[in-house]
């Protein structure tokens, strides 16, 4: 989605703003713009398309200046122009804001500014906020309190935002700039994440900590109706009552190194790569065989609640809601809880029955999803415990849940999920055995899930050193438009997965689904020119699979499986086999996501696409 970078300090501002851009490119990317306070005027300059148009644009441009703010847009009112890009302006060019988050009264507002005279010069909400604070820096002084300007006879600065967010209805992460006081940023949040970076003499301010982790690793995180007021060697941070807040500083758990490609040509192939660690990382310290037991320390709190559950609800989004659909198969076998999944859109608009029984878990690699936070705190009104499964610490989710376990898979920067869904479902596996160690799975399937689970990273890396097959089975089948994906069982969600991952970076048109459920729909779209991809290791469903790839071999379908090693019956089925090394059934989605994810990298990469910053699509969703 939009990203946000502000900055205030001793440097040169622009260089820091235009990297902090580059940085959250990957968060959506259709225009991108920079305001600066340069000789007592604001002067913003913006690009329609990636960050190194809006370098371009500012080519020799010195823009000199220690403050300014710079914004990435993912078009949502408005089409990606010049004019609709960040930062937005009021009309005499005093205000410039950068804002994230949807204005759902914009409208309204917008009516009402302009019949003050008000000029608006973009179709976007989010403009209506800096005229709103003109309006307000204007107003006499008289009807305003204390806070005023000598030089405008309106509110003074703080005092116009203050009065501008009590307006405003929707989400936002704002920064904003007023010529006026051209030592000062103010920022504020309401469901859209904000950071404020502590540097020396320095803040840089972003809606990600990847903007940051260069600078420093001491964070504020800004809650949401917090107003935070930065100069280059203070802040203060303020409730939408003006009441002054005390702040904590944070320590971002994120390296520099982490966030850079090194030396792979994307990072989607990086952190492919990066599964076997990544995963060994979710079980670090968290398993405990003389036992069978996972040690979950994010759980301690609640480990006695947890006991009395008897229904869990798990709401996510996109891969995330994959991975919860797979958690659900195992919680219920080993567990013996009763799972539903839900999207977290869906969850939050429905009149969800939720007990004080009822634990409701979050699944996010963000931690920042709008719907999936929604769902949360819906889930949390109702009086259901709440549980968080969240990659980036310190995100909102991770912190409004009442307990939660960290992914610990570091930064994931390619939109296209990858490890941080193989890390869900470790963490899913030791829920499992922590749950149903509580209840009555024995001790030693607790100990044979767990050894079996940490072979995963070395079964991982067997199967990436079969990359070179996997890119030449994708390119044979690169020019085909249409797939289905098939799987059964602890499979069927893989099925949904692989497909969401060759849509989302090769616009190659995919759908998942139950195999079973092949009979009753898409075996009718089935010929040549249409080829099926088949999860099928050799587990409890394995016939029924071999059964349906029969149906689509009968109907001239080519067929890509992804069998058991040392499975040489399927060959005769399949057109193509790619191999996975043998596990427990509950754990053969870690390795059969594996080759999806290479599959559709390397269609991808063959049909010349930016795989790392698919179109339309954003990293993390921060609006509905
Ligand atoms: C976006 C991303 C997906 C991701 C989904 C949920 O759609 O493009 O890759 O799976 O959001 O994100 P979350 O951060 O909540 O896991």
């Amino acid at each position: 989605m939009c990203g946000i970078v502000g900055y205030v300090g001793k440097k040169e501002a622009a260089p820091i703003l235009l990297d902090g851009l580059r940085r959250l490119e990957y968060r959506g990317y259709d225009s991108a713009g920079i305001s600066i306070i340069e000789n007592g005027k604001i002067v913003t300059v913006k690009a329609t398309g990636k960050v190194v148009e809006l370098q371009n644009k500012i080519g020799e441009k010195k823009m000199a200046s220690k403050i300014g703010i710079a914004h990435t847009r993912w078009a949502t009112h408005g089409k990606p122009c010049d004019k609709n890009s960040h930062p937005h302006t009021d009309c005499k060019g005093n205000i410039s804001i950068v804002h994230n988050g949807i204005i759902e009264n914009y409208l309204e507002l917008k009516d009402q500014l302009q019949k003050k005279g008000h000029k608006f010069t973009s179709e976007t909400d989010s403009e209506v906020v800096a005229h709103l604070i003109e309006e307000f820096s204007q107003k006499p002084a008289s009807t305003r309190g204390d806070d005023r300007s000598s030089t405008r006879g309106g509110l003074d600065f703080r005092g116009a935002v203050l009065e501008s967010l009590k307006l405003i209805k929707g989400t936002y992460g704002l920064a904003i700039l007023d010529r006026n006081c051209p030592e000062q940023m103010i920022v504020a949040r309401l469901g859209s994440p904000l950071l404020l970076g502590v540097g020396k003499d320095e803040f840089i301010v972003a809606s990600d900590a990847s903007a940051i982790v260069q600078y420093t690793d001491k964070v504020v995180y800004l809650e949401d109706g917090e107003m935070a007021v930065v100069s280059a060697d203070n802040f203060e941070v303020f409730n939408v009552k003006n009441k002054l807040i005390k702040k904590e500083i944070s320590k971002l758990d994120w390296d520099i190194e982490q966030a850079q490609k090194n030396g792979y040509a994307h990072f989607m192939l990086k952190e492919t790569f990066e599964q076997p660690e990544s995963i060994a990382n979710a079980m670090r310290g968290r398993i405990s065989k003389t036992d069978g037991m996972a040690r979950l320390g994010g759980l301690r709190d609640v480990e006695e609640k947890l006991k009395d559950i008897n229904r869990i609800i798990i709401v996510s989004c996109g891969t995330s809601y994959n991975a919860g659909l797979i958690g659900e198969y195992m919680l219920e076998e080993y567990a013996g809880i009763p799972v539903e999944v839900e999207y977290a859109s869906e969850f939050r608009y429905r009149k969800p029955l939720l007990d004080k029984r009822t634990a409701v878990i979050a699944i996010s690699q963000s931690g920042e999803t709008a719907d999936t936070l929604a769902a949360i705190r819906e889930a949390k009104n109702k009086g259901a415990l709440t549980l968080g499964i969240i990659n980036t610490v310190g995100s909102t989710i991770a912190r409004e849940t009442d307990a939660g376990i960290y992914n610990h898979a570091g930064p994931e920067i390619g939109v296209a999920s990858t490890k941080a869904f193989t890390s869900q479902l470790t963490i899913l596996t030791l829920l499992t055995v922590f749950l149903g160690r509580q209840r009555d799975m024995s001790l030693v399937t607790g100990k044979r899930i767990l050894s079996e689970l940490e072979k995963i990273p070395k079964h991982i890396n067997e199967i990436l050193s079969g990359d070179k097959e996997i890119k030449k089975i994708a390119k044979k089948y690169a020019n085909f438009s249409d797939f289905l994906y098939m799987g059964r069982k602890y499979n069927f969600p893989i099925a949904l997965e692989g497909a969401l991952k060759i849509k989302e970076i090769s616009y190659v048109h995919a759908e998942g689904y139950a195999s079973g459920e092949m009979k009753h729909g898409p075996i009718a779209l089935i010929d040549e020119n249409f080829p099926s991809l088949f999860v099928a290791p050799r587990d409890s469903v394995y016939e029924k699979n071999i059964s349906g790839m029969q149906e689509i071999k009968a109907r001239s379908g080519k067929i890509i499986a992804i069998a058991t090693k040392g499975d040489k019956e399927i060959s005769k089925h399949a057109s193509d086999v790619i191999y996975i090394p043998k596990t427990l059934e509950m754990l053969t989605p870690l390795l059969a996501v594996i080759p999806l994810q290479l599959l559709a990298y390397y269609v991808g990469i063959s049909k010349g696409y930016d795989v790392d910053k698919p179109r339309n699509l954003a990293k993390s969703v921060t609006v509905e």
